[in-house]
């Protein structure tokens, strides 16, 4: 059985990462949709409200499952059974900064990334720039699966109501 992780942090799922996993899900029997925890970053969404939102935006893929890990990836995926990291690539720009990351998981633990393009649509699209158009009230409707867009909303609608 071949299995693949997407890790990151997802805070939150955009329609970049979404594109990603679709096209990671069509190439492996299993993909696990891992949010990485940093403890040292506290996000807009918490780490269940980004598993909650990966879950309902990838309803339509049978093949996903979404879990969360705090420590190195590499031990997540020898934990899993997992042999390749999927990362989806926006620029070269990208790529100098997942090479890396890449050549270091392979060293410690022989796990292999691979790396696939996102959809051009996406190419400019990040969770931080989508969280900080949000609460400057801009427009993030095309950028972000229509759960996420609604938690945004109602995020930010509580926010500047306190
Ligand atoms: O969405 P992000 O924040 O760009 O994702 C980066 C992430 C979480 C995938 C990366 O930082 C990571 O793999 N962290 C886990 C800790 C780890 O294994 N560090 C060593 C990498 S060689």
């Amino acid at each position: 059985m071949a299995r693949a992780v997407c890790p990151g942090s997802f805070d939150p799922v955009t329609s970049g990462h979404l594109y990603v996993f679709e096209q990671a899900a069509a190439r492996f029997d299993e993909l696990v949709i891992t949010v990485v925890v940093n403890p040292a970053k506290r996000g807009m969404f918490s780490i269940a409200e980004r598993m909650d939102l990966i879950g309902e935006v990838t309803g339509h893929l049978p093949t996903v499952r979404v879990d969360k890990w705090e420590g190195l990836l590499v031990d997540f995926c020898r934990d899993s059974g997992i042999e390749t990291i999927v990362k989806g690539l926006r620029s070269g720009t990208d790529l100098d900064y997942e090479a890396p990351m890449a050549q270091m998981n392979r060293e410690l633990a022989g796990v292999d990334t691979l790396f696939l393009l996102t959809d051009p649509r996406f190419a400019h699209v990040s969770s931080s720039l989508i969280k900080e158009i949000a609460k400057l009230h801009g427009d993030v409707e095309a950028f972000v699966p229509a759960p996420v867009f609604r938690a945004l909303t109602a995020r930010l609608a509580g926010e500047r109501q306190v």
